[in-house]
């Protein structure tokens, strides 16, 4: 039994059923959470955002008591014990994060999660926990994941891995124009890659490029001609 893609690529059956993950990996600000999940919209599969996870785990973990010490003293076990806290759920398109049964979203994105999160993210027990959750939302059906080590460490397997980059001035220009809502000057971009710059080398480590992932480098590029590209390449492997 084969089955015929739009592509053109021709699969045999099993492999055409078999759930498709689809692995956007890259560094801070290259527009992988917004890439993937429209991606995952243009297939009609979930998305889930690992980065999203870690970030539930901080923020959890600044609830509690003797969070306003400094974040040195947070044990891996405290921080476990926050992300107890913390659930992943299907919502129309993507899984949301909710701390104690409640949407978090502007909490994650809030300036002590950024501040704590490398810390938070090189703890082994916690990589172990969000690991398993993502694996989890893959579980039976097609999904889209995004991060930093999701081609790698957690689906070693995936139909089609992606690595996206883009020069470290123009993420910290789109992240402005997001933020602001207006061009930021050459002044504000300078000082942004500056702060982008410094959270690639905390995240250094966690950040891996699976040696089978398709490089696509961004800065050139608008968020729908990357889409495009994915969604491509993703039909060619039957997503
Ligand atoms: O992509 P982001 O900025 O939301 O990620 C938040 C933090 O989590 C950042 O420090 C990198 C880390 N992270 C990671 O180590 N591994 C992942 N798979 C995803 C994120």
């Amino acid at each position: 039994m084969y089955r015929t893609l739009d592509s053109g690529v021709i699969l045999p059956a099993s492999r055409a059923e078999r759930p498709v993950v689809i692995a956007i990996d890259g560094p801070a600000a290259s527009g992988k959470s917004s890439t993937s999940k429209w991606v995952a919209e243009r297939l009609g599969v979930h998305h889930a955002d690992s980065g999203a996870l870690y970030r539930a785990a901080t923020a959890s973990r600044l609830r509690a008591p003797g969070a306003l010490g400094t974040s040195e003293s947070w044990t891996e076990q405290s921080v476990l014990e926050a992300a107890r806290a913390v659930s992943f759920v299907p919502g129309k398109t993507s899984f949301e994060v909710r701390i104690n049964d409640a949407p978090a979203d502007e909490e994650l994105r809030g300036a002590g999660v950024t501040a704590n999160v490398s810390l938070v993210a090189r703890m082994p027990g916690v990589r172990a926990w969000v690991n398993e959750r993502i694996r989890e939302c893959a579980r039976g059906s097609s999904i889209v994941v995004d991060g930093r080590d999701m081609g790698t460490a957690v689906f070693p397997d995936a139909a089609l891995k992606i690595f996206l980059i883009a020069d470290p001035w123009e993420r910290a220009r789109r992240r402005l124009v997001q933020r602001l809502e207006r061009s930021p000057s050459e002044d504000e971009i300078a000082v942004e890659t500056d702060d982008i710059v410094k959270r690639d080398a905390k995240d250094a480590t966690q950040t891996q490029q699976a040696s089978d992932a398709i490089l696509i480098d961004t800065t050139y590029l608008t968020q729908a001609e990357q889409v495009d590209r994915i969604v491509a390449l993703a039909r060619a492997v039957g997503g």
